[in-house]
């Protein structure tokens, strides 16, 4: 990447950084673990191909790996039966290895379960050889395979994702719901659907003669995976203490130094590559062969060795007065969850927090089916959550014919209501106004039915956004070397937000280093520890350890010039003194100063580093800290097809201090673009018969194409968050779906009078409506 390339700036914006990785990427140059073959790793790589079982319950009874095994190239096929016998893994971040390991015993928990890798010369050899497999099955009588047909079963859950409790009680939530004047019963359903990020899971692992092992891996954590990859193998005891994360934060070495994950680019990841299917995998088709091999999954296999997000079903009671007052606000979700997998989505996460309410209960219900388990995906809880909780205080609205903004302005609250902590910042009636401004929110007609252009109806919907802002344990190191160039190192990931630009940024700024002289490496479990990326947290969390660390060895280098006497700063006070493009100066003469390496030239025996560790506590604050948002949507639907098409979508988002203002708003953005695909496409579809997804192609995965998104606008809203942390920076990531689905469910009901509670809302929705 030259320098040309970084200072390109946005036209009538501030200046900030364009992506650095972004020519290498649209040129093709970029790297992804896929792309990495034998001359890039510098050892010959074999191909290794997954088997998945066709059977979603019972057993493997024999696979017969005699024709696959004759074939020629063909290295190794493992199976249950001979594969590395692997020991318990607990992750840092609890993912699904937790419960279930691949290869170790007979027992087929879903279709599509690993049940053989074949390792051969050339991926030509592999899968050829891989379709000659043949397994017999002792099947399952009768697998669970339908959501609705199991219901009866659901069961309640102490805990969802991320520890959150499965039940909240405030108040006296069903009484306060019986005896209120206006009372709504709603019951929303949402379907599966996957991440379909563009990379598939994909590892290269390599074990050195010493026993080493190395792990290039398309992955949000490099540690997390370390850490599985020293449970699993046994590299002694090092790794049971590895969930201790101060330890780790403190840079510990795992296991000894002997094992190594490295994270390339990472072609997008939103949660799907938190639980790495292809790592295990690989790393004992390796240990099995003696040699380095490469894995990576197919579109298909992807819908069954990596996660997606659940079906969910939400009942929704609110309980208000007549001017619009919420005295009830009960949450119950019902989601379909697997055999194996710890991961529940926290459907009522949000609902505690959203609105002053003194009587409010959630509760979460699983349904286990013999299916894949599912996982964290864009938004975790509020993507599906947020449809269901919005669309109901739409609802509301209506029924009390209140504008939508001003129902959701009179139970506005400034503290969390649930623990009564006041937000480090919250600006979301700003939200509201930037948003139903930009949208011509008052300009509608709020009669259902009554907006036409020729040929369509023309609804308007808004709903509320929110995602909380985390942050977690990031270790940073920044070093100045001999010419004077910045490196700046954290075991961040760059999967596709712009991590790589906005820490850079960060780096350069804090130390006052010019950007072009910063050089950020990232993506390796043998850099300064940080903990996974995904929960919306990379640019607070790894941030503020680079900020905390360049300001360190700023301080530092600006106390060594003004004890060196042969330094023009020699003797001046060190408040007078600033740093700039790689410069020390005198602020109020600018001339008088010196180069960052002209300093270090006349040391060339020092080492001008620092070190600092951030949110070691994960980020815990007397504040609640959350970005807040509106989604406002503009919809037509044809009234002779009931065909939706958005219009606009419009976000006001409010993220405390906007790091770099082009990739927030391409994180918005796409995270806009996601919520439309819920609202009106998305949808994996299980054959209840056998428990194979069908619509594993990106041919019948529908999300949306340029067509479907005429005109997406996020707004930014800047806030000082200075309560919140000294980065002022909150997560931006997520918060961009969240609200969206509901947005346009609520334009559709305006459009047409039809309430559409099941998302996708497709042509079979409105098929039956009747304007009123
Ligand atoms: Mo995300 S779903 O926290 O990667």
């Amino acid at each position: 990447m030259n320098s040309a390339d970084r200072s390109l700036q946005t036209p009538g914006k501030t200046a900030y950084p364009r992506r650095l990785e972004g020519r290498a990427k649209v040129t093709g140059a970029a790297r992804y673990t896929g792309d990495l073959g034998s001359r890039q790793i510098g050892l010959d790589l074999l191909h290794a191909v997954a088997v998945q079982s066709k059977a979603a319950s019972g057993r493997v009874r024999s696979i017969d790996t005699t024709a696959a095994e004759a074939i020629a190239g063909v290295r190794a096929v493992l199976t249950h039966q001979n594969a590395p016998r692997l020991k318990p893994v607990k992750t840092l971040t609890g993912s699904e290895i937790d419960l279930y390991l691949p290869l170790q015993d007979d027992r087929l928990h879903y279709h599509g379960q690993p049940i053989a890798v074949v390792v051969a010369e050339t991926l030509e050899q592999a899968r050829y050889a891989a379709t000659l497999l043949t397994a017999e099955y002792e099947v399952c009588d009768h697998p669970a395979l339908s959501f609705t047909e199991q219901l009866p079963d659901a069961s309640p859950v102490k805990k969802v994702a991320a520890g959150d409790p499965g039940r909240v009680v405030r108040g006296h939530p069903e009484p306060a719901f019986l005896t209120a004047p206006v009372q709504l019963d709603l019951t929303y359903t949402t379907m599966p659907a996957h991440h379909n990020a563009i990379e598939p899971g994909a590892t290269i692992a390599v074990w050195d003669n010493r026993g080493r092992l190395t792990a290039w891996s398309a992955t949000q954590f490099t540690y997390g995976d370390a850490t599985s990859l020293g449970q699993a193998f046994g590299f002694g005891p090092l790794e049971q203490k590895l969930g201790i994360l101060p330890r780790a934060a403190a840079g510990i070495q795992l296991g000894g130094g002997k094992i190594r994950v490295i994270a390339p680019l990472v072609g997008g990841a939103f949660g799907s590559k938190a639980s790495n299917a292809t790592l295990l995998l690989a790393a004992m088709a390796a240990k099995t062969v003696g040699a380095p091999v490469k894995l990576v999954l197919t579109r298909e296999q992807t819908y069954a060795m990596m996660p997606y997000r659940s079906a969910v079903i939400q009942r929704v009671r609110i309980g208000a007065s007549s001017d619009g007052k919420l005295s009830a606000l009960l949450h119950d979700a019902v989601i379909q969850h697997s055999r194996v997998g710890p991961f529940i989505e926290p459907v009522g996460e949000w609902t505690p927090h959203l609105y002053a309410c003194d009587h409010l209960k959630t509760s979460h219900k699983i349904v286990r089916l013999d299916v894949n388990a599912p996982g964290w995906m864009r938004a975790p809880g509020a993507a599906p959550g947020l449809f269901g909780l919005e669309c109901a205080m739409d609802e509301l609205a209506q029924t009390l014919g209140i504008d939508p903004v001003e129902l959701r302005l009179r139970n506005y609250t400034d503290v969390d209501p649930q623990t009564g902590h006041a937000w480090s910042s919250k600006s979301l009636r700003e939200c509201y106004r930037a948003a139903a401004d930009r949208v011509g929110w008052k300009d509608r007609n709020p009669r259902c039915g009554s907006m036409r252009e020729p040929g369509d109806l023309i609804g308007f919907g808004m709903a509320t956004a929110a995602y909380r802002t985390m942050q977690f344990p990031a270790v940073a190191r920044v070093f100045l070397t001999a010419n004077g160039e910045a490196v700046v190192q954290s075991a961040a990931h760059e999967i596709g937000q712009g991590a790589f630009t906005s820490l850079t940024q960060i780096a350069a700024e804090s130390l006052g280093q010019s950007l072009d002289r910063v050089r950020f490496e990232f993506g390796d479990s043998h850099l300064p520890f940080a903990f996974i990326t995904a929960g919306s947290a990379t640019t607070l969390s790894v941030g503020s350890a680079i900020k905390l660390a360049a300001e360190k060895l700023k301080r530092a280098m600006i106390l060594r010039a003004r004890t060196d006497k042969a330094s023009p700063l020699y003797r001046v006070p060190l408040r007078e003194i600033e740093a700039a493009n790689s410069r020390m100066f005198v602020r109020d003469d600018p001339n008088r100063g010196e180069e960052y390496c002209s300093l270090i030239a006349r040391h060339p025996n020092r080492t001008f580093a620092a070190k600092a560790v951030a949110g070691r506590t994960f980020g815990k604050s007397r504040y609640g800290r959350a970005a807040f948002g509106a989604q406002f949507a503009q919809v037509a639907v044809d009234p002779a097809t009931g065909q939706v098409r958005v219009q606009r979508l419009v976000g006001a988002f409010a993220g405390g201090r906007v790091i770099n203002r082009v990739l927030a708003e391409g994180q918005l953005r796409g995270g806009m673009i996601w919520g439309l695909g819920q609202a009106l496409l998305e949808e994996s579809v299980l054959d209840s018969r056998n428990g194979n997804w069908v619509n594993s192609n990106l041919a019948e995965a529908l999300v949306p194409t340029n067509s479907d998104v005429p005109s997406v606008e996020p707004l930014l809203i800047e806030e000082d968050d200075s309560r919140g942390s000294a980065l002022g920076a909150k997560g931006l990531g997520e918060i961009g779906i969240t609200g969206v689905a509901a947005a346009v469910a609520n334009a559709v009901y305006h459009a047409t009078g039809k309430r559409v509670r099941e998302l996708p809302i497709k042509l079979d929705k409105l098929l039956d409506f009747k304007l009123i």
